[in-house]
C-alpha cells in the first residue's frame, strides 16, 4: 500500500473548516479588478474536474471569455435578459428587481462560460438512458465544485442565468451539441459576507423550506 491508497481522516478540525467554507460561500457580485493568475485557475479547473458525474463521463466544458468584443456580447446580452426580467416582475416588486445587483460582469477578472456537451461518447451512455439531463446535472456538480475551492482559495464566484442561451452559444461560436449551463464571473471579492446578497437586499432570505424530509 503507497501513503496515496491510505484513506485519510477528516478530522474535527476539517470538519468545523469544511462548514464554515459552506457557510462563507457566497454568491459575489463586486470583484476587484486586480488580476487571478493562470495557475490559481488551473487549479480551481483540476479541482472542478474530481466531481461527480453520469457514468463517469465529464460532460463539462469551460470557455475563458477573455477578448473584449466577446465580453461586450455577453454584457449586451445580460443586459437585454435582465431588461426583459425587470418587465416580467409584478408591479410592487419591480423597483425592488431595478435595484439588485445582479452580475459582475464589468469588475470579474475571469469570465468563464460553462457548457455540457450533450452528446459526448465518454461514460457509454451509463447511467443517463432515461434521464438525460444527468449530463447537465454532473456540469453543475462540476460548478459547485469549483465554487467552493474558489472560495477555500478566497477567490469569489458569481454566477451568471439572466442571459439567452442560444444567443450566447452562438456569440462565443461553441460546437453546436454543447449546451449553456452557466456563465460564471470569477475575482477577489470588493466584500465578504456570511448572509446571501439577496438576503440582505430584502428579496428573498434562506427558509430552510427545502430541508423538510417527507417520508414515504
Ligand atoms: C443556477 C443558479 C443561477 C443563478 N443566477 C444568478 C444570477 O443570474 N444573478 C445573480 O445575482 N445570482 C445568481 N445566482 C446566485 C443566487 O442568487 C444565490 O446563490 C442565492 O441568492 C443565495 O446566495 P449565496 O449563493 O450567497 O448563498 C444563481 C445561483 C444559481 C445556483
Amino acid at each position: 500500500m503507497t501513503d496515496s491508497d491510505i484513506p485519510p481522516e477528516f478530522d474535527l478540525g476539517f470538519r468545523d473548516g469544511f462548514e464554515t467554507l459552506l457557510r462563507w460561500r457566497r454568491d459575489v457580485r463586486r470583484f476587484r479588478t486586480d488580476p487571478v493568475g493562470p495557475n490559481v485557475l488551473d487549479g480551481l479547473l483540476d479541482l472542478a474536474d474530481l466531481a461527480p458525474s453520469v457514468g463517469n463521463s465529464q460532460p463539462w466544458r469551460f470557455v475563458s471569455v477573455e477578448t473584449s468584443e466577446a465580453r461586450r456580447r455577453v454584457r449586451a446580452n445580460f443586459e437585454q435578459a435582465n431588461a426583459d426580467a425587470l418587465a416580467d416582475q409584478a408591479q410592487e416588486r419591480r423597483h425592488l428587481y431595478a435595484s439588485l445587483k445582479l452580475a459582475g460582469l464589468e469588475q470579474a477578472p475571469v469570465h468563464l462560460a460553462v457548457f455540457t456537451d450533450s452528446e459526448t461518447d465518454q461514460g457509454y451512455g451509463l447511467g443517463r438512458r432515461t434521464m438525460p439531463q444527468t449530463l447537465e446535472h454532473s456540469t453543475v456538480m462540476a460548478i459547485h465544485t469549483l465554487w467552493l475551492a474558489a472560495r477555500a482559495l478566497g477567490v469569489g464566484v458569481g454566477w451568471v442565468s439572466i442571459l439567452d442561451p442560444h444567443r450566447l452559444c452562438a456569440d462565443l461560436s461553441v460546437p453546436s451539441d454543447w449546451r449553456f449551463t452557466a456563465y460564471l464571473c470569477l475575482g477577489w471579492p470588493e466584500e465578504e459576507h456570511a448572509d446571501p446578497e439577496l438576503e440582505r437586499a430584502g428579496w428573498q432570505a434562506r427558509t430552510g423550506r427545502g430541508r423538510d424530509l417527507l417520508r414515504r
